[in-house]
């Protein structure tokens, strides 16, 4: 198939829809289209270090270096964030979806791990393909999830042959490096 039968072919099986429709469960499949990198960000809770696995992870801004990611509202460590002035972005590498399962619901957290924090008192994880350590720049309400804002005080990023692990339609992978 070329490629201008293989686009003709995409149209002829794609859906419209509104997300508020029934069709609307289908949503978080058409985000899913999108592939992003897994991060887990930490901060330090009133009860202990906790983290959260986020792949709403995205770059704002260079100059002043910012970022954004979304905590759920209907997620138990919501509040958590919600309370800090820092918290920490670990990039994970390809490797580490032992890690990043860790810190989706159910998982064992910080249990086992060595009691580490940054220069903020911030948690932090052994390892990262990168690590963003943050202080609150903005918060923004975003429907069912909030928009935090940070302001990157201090960058920590691995060797280059660290390859990141992505996510896309629901499942874990790694770059094929072209
Ligand atoms: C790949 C992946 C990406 C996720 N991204 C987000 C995210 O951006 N925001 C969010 O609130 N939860 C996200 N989650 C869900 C959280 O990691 C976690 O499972 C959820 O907060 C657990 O809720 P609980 O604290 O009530 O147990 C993601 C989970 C996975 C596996």
């Amino acid at each position: 198939m070329t490629d201008s039968e293989e686009s003709r072919h995409r149209l002829a099986e794609a859906i419209s829809f509104h997300p508020a429709t029934e069709e609307g469960r289908r949503f978080r499949e058409a985000l899913g289209r999108f592939a992003t990198g897994v991060t887990v960000v930490t901060v330090a809770g009133p009860g202990g270090p906790v983290g959260m696995t986020v792949n709403s992870f995205t770059s704002v801004s260079l100059e002043p270096p910012l970022l954004l990611w979304c905590p759920a509202r209907a997620s138990s460590r919501h509040a958590a964030f919600l309370a800090a002035s820092h918290w920490a972005v670990h990039v994970l590498g390809s490797d580490q979806i032992d890690l990043c399962l860790r810190f989706t619901k159910g998982g064992a957290g910080f249990e086992g791990l060595p009691p580490l924090v940054n220069d903020d008192g911030v948690p932090i994880l052994p390892a990262a393909a990168a690590r963003f350590d943050c202080r609150l720049h903005a918060m923004h309400a975003g429907g069912d999830h909030s928009i935090l804002v940070g302001e990157v005080r201090n960058v920590t990023i691995a060797g280059p042959a660290d390859l990141p692990l992505v996510f896309a339609a629901g499942r874990f992978g790694e770059l094929a490096p072209g």
